[in-house]
């Protein structure tokens, strides 16, 4: 491993999500960051700088913390070209355009699976992602949840095992619901951390998905839930019940949903790219923050719903659409996502953490809301290493 020390000098914002040096991104303004092997070793003023081995030199671009996407459906194949432009039309999303990527998925190959997910990471990277959640979910037999789950453990650690994403055709929901809890799980389980349900009219009810998660936690993995996407519903006030890490979607929330969030510190994931795609209203970020509930933002990258891998796409709709403040949206963005997968070693440029940087052809992060549509990431390290 190369363990040679890189100054990282003439950054003109440097985000470090670090309270000690105050607001809600811990900025450093005329910054240098220190890079020993794949972490962070020291931030500060450049003037007080330490020496290193070699030096980059940013001409004063911000630096942020690699955006960490909390929520991805990557592992898929074909495309809901037609049906996004029927939506556009005036056509409702509905959860059962799933299965239409479900038959695609199952009659792909391991290798075809693979080359979609290569593909769409390596667009995450050059937009910034450096940690990224896969989950499967359109396998939906045991041996296709167990595929897609090993392919996406090829790009990431974080695995999410979505066997309860919709009933498919040819079996009912009590059958179903005993397969994904039983031979689907044990085959899954080796491939995934997360479990996870779609609990929506249309797909899984709250004690179906309460079926899954338990079985799924029984198993070892930890919990996390999409809710409140399509309409009001149990699954948020279920997620933090159940005190899962997060609950994502949260579109339609009443008020005892947002006090239930509070209370339970259950992250609340929004995927304003959704919102976008499927022309249903944006969730009401600003009521959950003022709540004091704690916020993520993720692509939520699928071929149904939300065919984007761009984080700074979600942060400019997060900002424009749902009231967040760039500072709010970035945070939520690196450090929101990086608490939704219970990770404290990224999100954050602090002494310790990953060296996983974004560099903006831009002097600060408002610009990614600012500038919205302009490709701003000039360059992206991964664990102390630019990406070329
Ligand atoms: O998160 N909500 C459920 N699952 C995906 C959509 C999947 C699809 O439409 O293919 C989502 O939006
Ligand atoms: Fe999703």
């Amino acid at each position: 491993m190369n363990s040679a020390t890189t100054l990282v000098a003439g950054i003109g914002e440097l985000v470090t999500n670090d309270p000690a040096h105050g607001g809600p991104l811990g900025i450093l303004r005329d910054a240098a960051l220190v890079i020993d092997g794949d972490r962070v070793a020291w931030t500060g003023p450049a003037s007080a700088a330490p020496d290193a081995d070699q030096r980059v030199d940013l001409a004063g671009r911000a630096v942020l913390p690699g955006f960490v996407d909390s929520h991805s459906h990557l592992v898929f194949a074909g495309d809901r070209a037609e049906e996004f432009a029927a939506r556009m039309t005036g056509q409702p999303y509905s959860a059962g355009g799933i299965r239409t990527t479900v038959a695609a998925t199952r009659a792909a190959t391991d290798e075809e699976l693979t080359a979609n997910v290569a593909r769409l990471v390596t667009e995450m990277r050059r937009q910034g992602t450096t940690t990224v959640e896969i989950k499967s979910g359109y396998g939906l037999s045991v041996i296709d949840e167990a595929r897609s789950l090993a392919v996406a453990r090829q790009f990431t650690d974080e695995t999410t095992f979505l066997g309860a994403h919709v009933v498919p055709e040819g079996t009912d929901a009590t059958s179903y619901v005993d397969l994904v809890t039983g031979p689907m799980l044990d085959a899954a389980a080796p491939h995934a951390s997360w479990i996870d349900a779609f609990c929506e009219t249309g797909a899984f009810d709250a004690d179906q998905a309460r079926t899954v998660l338990e079985a799924g936690q029984a198993a070892g993995l930890r919990g996390r839930l999409h809710a409140n996407q399509l309409g009001p519903g149990p699954g948020v006030q279920l997620a933090a019940e159940l005190g899962l890490t997060a609950v994502d979607h949260c579109t339609y929330l009443t008020g005892a949903d947002v006090d239930a969030l509070r209370d339970s510190g259950t992250i609340a994931t929004l995927l304003p790219g959704v919102e976008f795609s499927t022309r249903h209203p944006y969730p009401d970020a600003r009521q959950l923050i003022d709540a004091g509930v704690a916020v993520a933002i993720a692509s939520d990258c699928n071929p149904g719903s939300c065919y984007t891998s761009s984080m700074p796409l979600c942060i400019a709709l997060a900002v424009r659409e749902m009231r967040m403040s760039p500072a709010e949206a970035v945070r939520a963005a690196t450090a929101g996502g990086a608490a939704a997968l219970d990770r404290d070693d990224v999100g954050s440029l602090t002494p310790g953490a990953r060296a996983d940087l974004v560099v903006l052809d831009a002097p600060s992060h408002v610009h990614l809301a600012y500038r919205p549509g302009v490709p701003l990431v000039a360059g992206v390290w991964l664990g102390g290493q630019p990406l070329s």
